[in-house]
């Protein structure tokens, strides 16, 4: 397993922490109400679901929801949401989606965005339209950095990948890739795989929504 992947297993159990920060409250009231509505009566195939913050909004609203995550630490925690029992959750990567029929209508992914390192990002994206029924919406969530508020970038690499160091509550330090694309790239990247690229701006975070070619 890469070293992303272990540090959100270790992190299961204090991941929320990031939607109890005050200062994002009112973004996350209005990303609910997006995401609620543009999911609305979609068959959704959600990756990197994580401990299922987005997936149980997304299944209060949806026909049906498949999340998928590489670590059962989250989906254990994800499969305790109050609408869990309409969700499919599946274990495995996003950058090798299991054949699911590609019956999904819809695509989402929180915060999985800013970490695919910037030269896996075009065949990480073929690969998930290629995953999705063809014409399907495609929506992408994830942080804009706030200073004061995000962690600070510690350094960027070659490919211009940024890197932060975290702490986790054992006392262990990570380096992990985070990438704060701006929104004219969010727009270029989608627009190569798809159209109708769309980005909304929040303060706090952004949210990009796009369709894949019918
Ligand atoms: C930043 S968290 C996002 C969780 C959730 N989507 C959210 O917005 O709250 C990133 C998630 O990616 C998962 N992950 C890491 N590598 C993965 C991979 N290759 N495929 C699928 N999930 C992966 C981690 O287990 C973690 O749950």
């Amino acid at each position: 397993m890469d070293s992303l992947a272990e540090y959100y297993a270790k992190r299961a159990a204090e991941y929320e922490r990031i939607y109890a920060k005050p200062e994002r409250q009112a973004d996350l009231a209005t990303l609910r109400g997006r995401i609620g509505k543009i999911f609305k009566g979609k068959h959704v195939l959600e990756l990197a679901c994580g401990t299922g913050y987005w997936t149980d909004v997304i299944a209060g609203t949806a026909a049906q929801v498949t999340a998928l995550d590489l670590n059962e630490e989250v989906l254990a925690i994800a499969r305790t949401k109050p609408n869990a029992s309409r969700v499919s959750f599946v274990r495995g990567s996003a950058y090798e989606i299991p054949d699911l029929g590609r019956r999904h209508d819809a695509l989402f992914a929180g915060h999985w965005w800013s970490h695919v390192p910037v030269e896996r990002l075009d065949a990480f994206l073929a690969h998930a339209v290629d995953s999705v029924a063809p014409g399907a919406m495609l929506a992408f969530h994830d942080n804009r950095f706030v200073e004061g508020s995000s962690t600070a970038v510690s350094r960027r690499d070659a490919q211009g990948n940024a890197y932060q160091t975290r702490k986790l509550d054992d006392g262990s330090t990570h380096e992990v890739l985070k990438n704060f694309p701006e929104e004219s790239e969010l727009i270029q990247r989608a627009s190569r795989h798809g159209w109708g690229a769309h980005v909304d701006l929040l303060p706090h975070f952004w949210l990009l929504t796009w369709w894949a070619p019918k």
